[in-house]
């Protein structure tokens, strides 16, 4: 979720405390599309690009989503949140990794709204490691559809997005859900994560009701 560093910058503040503000905000967003009846909410919080930061600001990442996903545990699974990840989760930090296990195993059998956390997440590299599996399960060439593919993705079992949003005025993709993307709503807003709120939230989905879908075909 865009413009962290932004918002910290122009309080001449750390781009960590960006960060930490940026927690918030998905803390109450969380809460409130929990409220709203939206079943599935995918995040956006580490690339498989963020790596190239500076070694401090990954660390901070780091242990910021740590902190967050063991602080939140109680109150997610309360609500009846069930927590999900998507990326290679192999990469992380050992305590990451487990706490994020941790997370998911409790919540596995919650039936609220599926949190999803995508971390060391790049949709080129879902796919590559789709075609991973596809090959090593052995399925021959002439098998291969369009849903062999969905169904090697990272979380098979999720619904593609009806509707992206893109904070900070950011107009690209940036590597994310590119498989599942094909016929997503975009909604860009010029607020930054940490400025994003609930009625930002209402902005967007009302812009998504007004839109036609038509999925290639005529109306
Ligand atoms: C958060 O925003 C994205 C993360 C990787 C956590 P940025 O850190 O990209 O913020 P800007 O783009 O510098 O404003
Ligand atoms: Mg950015």
């Amino acid at each position: 979720m865009d413009g962290n560093g932004r918002w910290a910058q122009k309080r001449s503040l750390p781009r960590l405390l960006g960060h930490r503000e940026g927690y918030k905000t998905l803390r109450s967003v969380l809460l409130y599309a929990s409220e709203r009846g939206i079943r599935y909410l995918t995040v956006y919080a580490f690339s498989a690009e963020n790596w190239r930061r500076p070694k401090d600001e990954v660390d901070g990442l780091m242990k910021l989503i740590e902190r967050a996903a063991r602080d939140e545990l109680r109150v997610m699974h309360r609500n009846g949140v069930r927590v999900r990840v998507a990326g290679r989760m192999d990469e992380l930090p050992s305590g990451l990794r487990q706490a994020l296990e941790d997370g998911m195993a409790t919540t596995a059998g919650n039936t609220g709204i599926t949190f999803t956390l995508a971390i060391n997440y790049g949709g080129r590299a879902e796919i590559v490691d789709a075609m991973k599996k596809i090959v090593g399960e052995g399925i021959p060439a002439d098998q291969i559809d369009e849903e062999t593919v969905a169904a090697h993705l990272y979380n098979p079992d999720h619904p593609e997005p009806d509707l992206m949003i893109r904070t900070a005025g950011e107009m690209r993709w940036s590597n994310f859900l590119l498989w599942q993307s094909a016929y997503s709503e975009l909604y860009v807003t010029e607020k930054t994560w940490p400025e994003f709120d609930d009625k930002e939230l209402d902005r967007a989905i009302e812009a998504f009701a007004g839109r036609t879908r038509k999925f290639g075909a005529l109306a």
